[in-house]
């Protein structure tokens, strides 16, 4: 049975995101899946074939409460690539993950939850099985008084995502992996 194949595909203007997405990857490889991490900006993110990958995982930000332009325009030219059939036919052996970052400063996740919300339903529309919307807290970057970093509705959330935030990231896509090696494994049903 070949490895579990895998792409990451992220867009992130302060690095929070990537950071999110590169604890994922960490995760990934701990459990011996192969990965290939590109920003959504990368020209080479709109070459590949996503329909080639076991696993697919989006990660973003949440802008205004929903997913930011550049992410938006990447999920809408994979979906013309991919030719969106009518109910989406789920793929055998196909998978995917979402993952936002967000801070989070005035309702709290819930100013995230759209934009994983929309991240998965990029996902579905190309036929994948989502397995799992992973959210980590990211602190906003040139917020001069960091207000919203110390007294927004998620309270002092300055540093992060910190060493624990990502290290829940890297155990869950570890976790994630080595399910999926196992339905790999197994005879289709
Ligand atoms: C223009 C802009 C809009 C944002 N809007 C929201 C929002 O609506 N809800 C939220 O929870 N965080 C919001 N944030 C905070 C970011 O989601 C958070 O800091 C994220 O981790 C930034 O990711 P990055 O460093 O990968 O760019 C916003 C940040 C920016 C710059």
């Amino acid at each position: 049975m070949p490895p579990l194949s895998s792409v990451v595909l992220y867009w992130s203007a302060g690095g929070n995101t990537a950071q999110m997405a590169q604890a994922a990857v960490q995760g990934l490889q701990e459990a011996g899946a192969e990965v290939t991490l590109l920003s959504m900006t990368d020209l080479r993110a709109e070459e590949i074939d996503l329909a080639g990958y076991h696993l697919v995982g989006l990660a973003c930000p949440s802008y205004h409460f929903g997913a930011p332009a550049p992410v938006r325009r990447y999920v809408e030219q994979a979906l013309r690539k991919h030719e969106v059939r009518a109910r989406a036919p789920v793929l055998t052996h196909r998978w995917g993950v979402a993952m936002v970052t967000y801070a989070g400063p005035h309702t709290g996740i819930d100013e995230a939850t759209p934009a994983g919300d929309y991240l998965v339903q990029g996902l579905r529309h190309i036929g994948r099985q989502v397995r799992g919307v992973w959210y980590t807290v990211g602190a906003f970057h040139g917020d001069p008084d960091q207000e919203n970093n110390r007294l927004g509705w998620l309270g002092d959330i300055r540093g992060r995502p910190n060493e624990h935030d990502l290290a829940v990231i890297t155990a869950n896509a570890r976790g994630l992996a080595h399910v999926l090696q196992h339905e790999l494994a197994e005879p289709e049903a």
